[in-house]
């Protein structure tokens, strides 16, 4: 599929008033849903057994894969979406537009954590994460939604 530039300026967003940032087609989302589904499948979760997937839309519409990797000493697990972060930005991509994020859990959209919207936020406020279900059904919300008030980058250079 041919690379989709998105325009992730910040202010301009499709779910944040006076936006005007290119939406994430439909079939983009799909690729995004398909992504975090597969990388599930690479979970390194012996302790938890509770496998999570992410997939992540740079600005340039290139696709970051990342699952969950857990350590004998528990807290040096890292989730599935800082994985797919890392990975990203270790290859030099800083600008986001979405994440899907994929779990086993029928009942409920998994959600990330808040460690992990903090580090999704180092990165702006203005892209949108994809909460699925494995049956293919998803809620999406901007991350200024799950992380309101936040402290970032900026706030550094306020004093
Ligand atoms: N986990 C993620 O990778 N992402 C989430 O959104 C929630 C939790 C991981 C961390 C740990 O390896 C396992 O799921 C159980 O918490």
């Amino acid at each position: 599929m041919a690379q989709v530039q998105y325009d992730c300026s910040t202010g301009n967003h499709p779910n944040i008033t006076n936006s005007t940032a290119s939406p994430v087609g439909h079939e983009q989302i799909q690729l995004l849903l398909q992504v975090c589904k597969e990388a599930k499948k690479s979970a390194y979760c012996p302790y938890s057994r509770f496998p999570v997937g992410a997939a992540l839309l740079t600005c340039d519409g290139k696709i970051f894969s990342g699952c969950n990797v857990e350590n004998a000493c528990y807290p040096l697990g890292i989730c599935a979406e800082r994985t797919a972060i890392q990975k990203a930005v270790s290859e030099g991509y800083v600008n986001f537009r979405a994440m899907a994020i994929a779990s086993n859990t029928e009942e409920d959209f998994i959600v990330p954590c808040g460690a992990c919207r903090q580090v999704m936020r180092e990165f702006n406020r203005d892209w949108d994460i994809y909460m699925t279900k494995p049956d293919g059904t998803y809620i999406v919300k901007t991350l200024q939604e799950l992380l309101p008030l936040s402290f970032g980058p900026e706030d550094l250079k306020k004093f």
